[in-house]
């Protein structure tokens, strides 16, 4: 029979490949015939295949080598896109009080209930009643309202006319007559007025005047109620 199993390291059986068997250098040979008998009568029997495992072979595992120098710095990425938009922030604080003196305020509106008779001279209309004077430009002694602010102002005058005399009165800025609040002689007593814009300077003074006695004429009142009103605020201050 065939001898094999002693020879090499290995051996494994191939069936699909034919090969050589091994066989020792001391076996002797068989004849030419001996091995075509032998092909014939054996035709299935497998061939032989050698192979070896390197893993055996291998060495030890070495140490682990030291580490490299770092690589260079890669180039720079494209831009990403725009993230989401943020939450709402917080209130923020109050701010500082505002300069009081850059407040440009004026305004006042007087009444009076007491009639008025014309006399020699020229009267200044004076005022019992302080409806609003803020801040106090308009002087309830004088009757007359002190321009602290440059600017346009807006006045106002109301009276009852007094049934067969006459009325005569005006707006006045300092000396000079600006409007007339003017009804002739009637059996019939009625409510008057006048308004008007002003261009003040500062110091100017804004009152009403009774003509003097050679037209006479008075302005009607009661104690009961309030006829007589003077009224002016400042609309806009003159811009520097
Ligand atoms: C090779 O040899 C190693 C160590 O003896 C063993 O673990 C492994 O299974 C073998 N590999 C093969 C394919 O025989
Ligand atoms: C009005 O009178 C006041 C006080 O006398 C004065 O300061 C001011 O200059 C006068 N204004 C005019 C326009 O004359």
């Amino acid at each position: 029979m065939f001898e094999f199993g002693f020879i090499c390291l290995f051996v494994h059986l191939v069936a699909s490949i034919p090969q050589p068997p091994c066989r020792r250098c001391c076996d002797h040979l068989p004849s030419p015939d001996d091995a075509a008998s032998l092909r014939k009568s054996m035709p299935a029997m497998p061939e032989v295949r050698t192979y070896i495992n390197m893993t055996i072979l291998k060495g030890d595992k070495g140490d682990r080598g030291e580490r490299g120098t770092p690589g260079k710095p890669g180039t720079e990425g494209s831009q990403g896109p725009q993230g989401a938009e943020g939450p709402k922030g917080a209130k923020g604080n109050a701010g500082a009080p505002g300069d009081a003196c850059k407040t440009q305020h004026s305004a006042f509106s007087v009444g009076r209930r007491k009639s008025l008779h014309s006399v020699d001279n020229y009267q200044a209309l004076i005022f019992d009643t302080i409806f609003v004077n803020s801040p106090e430009h308009f002087d309830m002694f004088t009757g007359k309202y002190h321009c602290h602010t440059p600017g346009i102002y807006f006045f106002n005058v109301n009276i009852h006319t007094w049934n067969f005399k006459e009325t005569y009165l005006h707006i006045m800025q300092n000396e000079s007559e600006k409007a007339i609040v003017y009804a002739q002689p009637s059996d019939r007593s009625i409510m008057q007025s006048q308004s008007v814009m002003l261009s003040l300077q500062e110091g100017d003074e804004v009152w009403i005047r009774l003509y003097k006695r050679e037209r006479e004429n008075a302005i009607y009142s009661d104690d009961v109620d309030i006829y007589i009103t003077f009224n002016g605020y400042l609309i806009k201050p003159e811009t520097k």
